[in-house]
């Protein structure tokens, strides 16, 4: 069946027909369709255009097809060109011409906009669900390992002792701005654009207000070109699929590496990890691979998409019906993706004893100059004295902790034998105990407002 073959006379070629159909994908958006339409069906006999016997007949009709796809049986055939082509023909096929009284003053213009958003807000509550497990994980990680210091880098350089649990704490943040944003995103999801034809308006007297709250949108989009032609909602949601997925990206990355012989502060439960075919020792972090890998292919969604806004003219243009795609297979990454992730973060054991070995004096230099600080001397001047100390003992060979005293003096007489004291990598990380900073009773703290984040998100 075709939803519009009255103006032609010739039939179209068959790559055409095949370049052109989108069922192979949007056929996903049945559920959505079919309650967009059972909705449109009450709106229509309100506005006097079916009888109520019509419109009973209209909804039972699709309630027969709604169980069809839930059973898997709903077959599709080859000229179903589309999810709204499909559903309108086995209408038709099971209740007769009424079907024919379903799409009055409707477009698949407002159809499909109003399908993909509804999608979507179907989504979201599940996403979420998901995001608050992983923050979940690592939060009752970072609980159970507050004793456990590390070395922490910038530029991959070892810089300053801090805890385990501090650092992975500044993930469970990145994904709280996530939650906000996916929380903020919502609301431009749910703008009703159905009743806006296919872009001028509806001229039967449908109610939109009426439809809105069928559908439970929030709001209805105030403009009828505006309606069929946003897809902004799409782009929104693909730039917060990429960053969590980068954020994820980031995170495996950090266990990647620290996974490895080298570090060997972590080690991925065999749950989440693959062995070699050939090289019977390897233990492969693919988990966290395909975590950082997948974040290439999100934003190529969210950059495809955007290329493809980037020159329509307004309203409706088949090139639109490049956003589902793109949409889907965000969706289906992300979600295996957060839960594959918060498994990785319950499971993984933490290797105390490696991160204990990794420290060493140099990440205790800004430690030094505090101290020479705390004696009066301007922390440009201090850092240029610890710099100096670094260097010397260096040249010996020496930690900087056996450098001897008279080393320390030469450098500067601010130094005096409690100097030493703090070569402690437990006093260094207890000494930021600032608001945000990785002192375990700071760290404590955090643990505290993220399970009250927590709390109020639920
Ligand atoms: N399959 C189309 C899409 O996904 C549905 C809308 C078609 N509208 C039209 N005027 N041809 O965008």
């Amino acid at each position: 069946m075709k939803l519009w073959g009255g103006r032609f006379e010739g039939t179209p070629d068959e790559l055409m027909e095949r370049f052109n159909t989108s069922i192979g994908f949007d056929w996903r958006l049945w559920a959505a369709d079919i309650e967009g339409s059972m909705a449109y069906a009450r709106a229509l006999e309100r506005a006097g255009l079916l009888t109520a016997d019509e419109r009973d007949r209209l909804i039972q009709g699709l309630e027969a097809v709604a169980r069809e796809f839930e059973a898997g049986e709903f077959e599709i055939k080859p000229s179903d060109e589309d999810i709204h082509t499909a559903v309108e023909r086995r209408l038709g096929e099971l209740i007769g011409e009424v079907a024919g009284k379903l799409h009055t003053g409707r477009s698949r213009n407002d159809q499909v906009a109003t399908d993909l958003r509804l999608y979507l807000m179907w989504e979201i509550p599940g996403l979420r669900q998901q995001l608050i497990g992983l923050q979940e994980a690592i939060v009752t990680k970072a609980e159970q390992h507050l004793e456990v210091i590390m070395p922490g880098y910038t530029h991959l350089q070892r810089a300053q002792p801090v805890l385990f649990s501090h650092w992975l704490m500044s993930y469970f943040w990145m994904l709280r701005r996530d939650r906000e944003r996916l929380d903020d995103l919502e609301k431009r999801v749910a703008v009703l654009p159905l009743g806006a034809g296919a872009l001028a308006g509806h001229a039967l007297g449908i109610d939109r207000h009426f439809l809105a709250d069928e559908l439970g949108f929030r709001t209805i989009c105030e403009n009828s070109m505006d309606a069929v032609s946003d897809r902004d909602f799409v782009a929104e949601f693909l730039f917060w699929a990429a960053l969590l997925q980068t954020h994820l990206s980031r995170l495996a990355e950090d266990l990647i590496l620290w996974s490895s012989a080298e570090f060997g502060f972590v080690e991925l439960d065999d749950a989440y990890a693959t062995g070699s075919s050939l090289m019977p020792q390897k233990k492969n972090p693919d988990s966290l691979e395909l975590l950082r890998g997948k974040a290439g292919r999100m934003v190529g969604h969210l950059v495809a998409l955007l290329t493809t806004l980037k020159g329509l003219p307004t309203t409706y243009n088949k090139d639109l019906q490049e956003d589902k795609e793109p949409l889907f297979d965000a969706l289906d990454t992300l979600k295996l993706a957060l839960p594959v992730a918060a498994g990785v973060v319950r499971t993984l054991k933490v290797n105390a004893g490696a991160m204990a070995a990794a420290l060493d004096d140099a990440l205790l230099a800004t430690d030094l100059a505090d101290y020479l600080v705390r004696r009066g001397v301007p922390f440009r001047q201090s850092h240029e004295l610890v710099g100096r100390a670094v260097r010397r003992a260096e040249a010996l060979g020496l930690p900087l902790r056996e450098l001897p005293l008279a080393e320390f003096q030469a450098i500067s007489d601010a130094f005096e034998s409690d100097l030493y004291a703090v070569f402690d990598h437990r006093h260094s990380v207890e000494a930021r105990d600032s608001y945000g900073g990785t002192a375990t009773a700071a760290v404590r703290q955090q643990i505290e407002r993220a399970r009250a984040v927590l709390h109020e998100q639920a």
